[in-house]
């Protein structure tokens, strides 16, 4: 059989788009102007892809978002029908106040494959790395997950590294983490970034748990599908309306949302390009007359994984291409 296109391989000038765009507004206090220069390198680039993309995750409804709105049609128009989740900026703050771990990320899959989160927006987590996939239960006690992901890996609790966003709602997992004699990592943001950093050998991270957002959970299920490992989500309500209303419109927050659920197909790509430095990802560096950028490909049919580094003559894109760099 002949090779097939790498979807991820175009994906990457998205990311990169995005990353180089918003790279200018690193440390300058301005999310807003930052997503913005994001969203619109993101799209811009997204048009020019041979694809009949709808976004299933983006910037939210479409009168909320004029640019990469659910629902929105991406791409030329040509095969393949594709669904997309974009998250132009993940870590936004970070960012605008010039701290580490800002990405840019993308992912497609095919047409009906992704999950819709509709306008809930956390969702309970736990991400582990290609050893322990099958081994963890997002409803059993943390310690039981924590000595099931030790085994797997052959370490001893205390050798293991959870990674959690730190935010007053996790009080209770911290606790218990700390209980159980594993290692903390707490960030401020960015949890597509650190479910990918439970593949990542090197970043000594062993498992990602608690609440974030339900996009970054949709993202981060396609680049854990490629890269092997596994992440289960719950949607999370924030207080009674929102739990009624989800359950209105036909949600389950009582029910666990495998990687199957979360994206249900393995012909997935995955592209993301560091926007600030991170342990995952360099972020844009600018040298006399160009960046360079760092990015992650990946490719669920084959399990490829590529770090491109780019070297971009900001130039020469100027004198052709309407992305502001
Ligand atoms: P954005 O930069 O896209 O706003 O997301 C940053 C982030 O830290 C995500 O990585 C995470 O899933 C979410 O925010 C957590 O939400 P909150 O900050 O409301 O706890």
């Amino acid at each position: 059989m002949e090779p097939t296109r790498n979807l991820a391989l175009e994906l990457v000038r998205v990311t990169e788009a995005a990353a180089l765009s918003a790279a200018r507004y690193m440390g300058r206090g301005n999310k807003e102007a930052a997503d913005y220069a994001a969203v619109e390198a993101m799209r811009l680039v997204l048009k020019s892809i041979n694809m009949d993309g709808v976004i299933i995750i983006g910037e939210g409804e479409k009168d909320e978002a004029p640019m990469l709105y659910n629902g929105e049609r991406v791409g030329n128009g040509a095969p393949p029908e594709v669904d997309i989740a974009v998250d132009p900026i993940d870590g936004t703050r970070p960012l605008a106040f010039g701290r580490s771990n800002s990405i840019a990320t993308v992912a497609v899959a095919p047409r009906g494959a992704m999950f819709d989160p509709g306008p809930f927006v956390y969702m309970n987590k736990i991400a582990v790395g290609p050893e322990a996939r099958g081994v963890v239960d997002i409803e059993a006690p943390v310690i039981d997950n924590l000595k099931a992901i030790a085994r797997a890996r052959g370490k001893s609790l205390e050798d293991l590294t959870a990674i959690v966003l730190d935010r007053p709602r996790h009080e209770q997992l911290i606790a218990e983490i700390r209980g159980a004699g594993a290692r903390l990592r707490q960030i401020p943001d960015g949890d597509v970034a650190a479910a990918l950093m439970t593949c990542m050998p090197d970043t000594g991270i062993d498992v990602l748990m608690g609440i974030g957002g339900t996009p970054e959970g949709v993202l981060a299920a396609c680049a854990l599908r490629a890269l092997g490992g596994e992440i289960q989500g719950k949607l999370y309500a924030r207080n009674e309306d929102e739990l009624r209303r989800g359950q209105e419109m036909g949600y389950d927050f009582d029910r666990i949302l495998t990687m199957d659920d979360l994206v249900r197909s393995d012909d997935v790509f995955f592209a993301a390009t560091g926007i600030t430095d991170g342990e995952l990802l360099r972020g844009v560096k600018y040298y006399r007359g160009g960046a360079r950028t760092e990015s992650i490909v990946v490719r669920g049919m084959t399990g490829t994984v590529r770090r491109i580094v780019a070297e971009h003559r900001l130039q020469k894109l100027k004198m052709f291409s309407d992305i502001r760099y």
